[in-house]
């Protein structure tokens, strides 16, 4: 007899990072968002209360990114049970750091643990990405992949997606400092150009393969060389007040790189451990003085990813 009740963990993410827009992501530990799950008869997915940093999110199933990856895992299994959850939101929404994406991992993740036959993390992912697109309005993983799965994660494929956990060289730590103030993804991305010039094609498409080569090499010249998007940052840089300053005080503390966290406004830097503290000081400070409040966490990029909790 599979179990009546879970609860889930999935943590934060940072879409895009920098140069692989929708398709790269890595997790991040400090906070996340909490799903408890319930096996009902009802064959149904509703939602009984969501607390925490919550702001105005729908309970209404369908319009709910939980919700809507519960719907799409009771449909694809033809599960003639149904489930109920709540969800406790450790992540503020319009912060850029993956709260829809964490809000549909947990609760696939707590759904499966009640399953007869858990299902592999690939499918969740599937499951999942349903939900990420009732708050995006298109279906992109890399904050789904990365809540998931934990660390730096490359997704390939969106009908039959493969996943890659990227090794991050040993040291390397991450930045995260979040603006008090509300970006939503939907008008992110609408904002955003339909084509590319080809020049800028070539510039990003070397800016991604040195990248992620430097990840597998230890190769922090080129990672450093290679962390530079010119394709949607420019665009978008414009919605995050002070993100010029921010990002010059972060490169000027010594980052390997500095950019906005998926959709924004968070903003992101990568650095070796001896300098993260000044970097992170540098942002907070560049902030500040625009009289922005922050909050702002270091992190190791080696995280796990959503997971059960006892
Ligand atoms: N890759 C997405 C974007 C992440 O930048 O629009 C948003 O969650």
């Amino acid at each position: 007899m599979s179990r009546a009740q879970a609860t889930a963990f999935a943590p934060a993410s940072v879409g895009n990072v920098a140069i692989g827009f929708d398709i790269l992501g890595f997790s991040v530990g400090a906070l996340g968002d909490r799903v408890s799950v319930r096996r009902i008869d009802r064959p149904e997915v509703s939602i009984a209360g969501i607390t925490g940093v919550a702001g105005e999110l729908p309970l209404e199933a369908a319009r709910n990114t939980a919700g809507q990856a519960l719907v799409a895992m009771r449909a694809a299994l033809g599960l003639d049970f149904g489930f109920e959850m709540a969800i406790d939101k450790g992540i503020p929404l319009g912060s850029g750091l993956g709260g829809s994406a964490a809000s549909a991992v947990g609760a696939v993740v707590a759904a499966n643990a009640l399953l007869e036959a858990p299902r592999p993390l690939i499918e969740l992912l599937q499951f999942a990405m349903h939900g990420e697109a009732v708050a995006s309005g298109s279906m992109h993983v890399d904050n789904i992949a990365p809540s998931l799965y934990g660390g730096l994660v490359l997704t390939v494929g969106i009908e039959q997606p493969r996943v890659k956990q990227i090794p991050v060289p040993a040291g390397v730590q991450a930045v995260i400092v979040h603006p008090h103030m509300f970006l939503g993804t939907r008008e992110a991305r609408a904002m955003l150009n339909k084509s590319v010039g080809m020049a800028d094609f070539v510039w990003q498409t070397a800016n991604l393969a040195g990248f992620i080569s430097g990840c597998y090499t230890s190769d922090l010249d080129l990672i450093r060389a290679s962390f530079e998007d010119v394709v949607i940052e420019p665009q978008r840089q414009a919605l995050i007040p002070g993100f010029a300053q921010v990002r010059a005080a972060a490169m000027a503390a010594g980052a390997l790189g500095c950019s906005i966290s998926g959709a924004g406004p968070t903003m992101f830097a990568w650095s070796e451990a001896g300098s993260a503290e000044a970097v992170r000081r540098g942002m907070v400070d560049a902030f500040a003085a625009l009289g922005t409040q922050t909050d702002h966490w270091i992190t190791a990029i080696d995280g796990r990813g959503a997971r059960l909790e006892p």
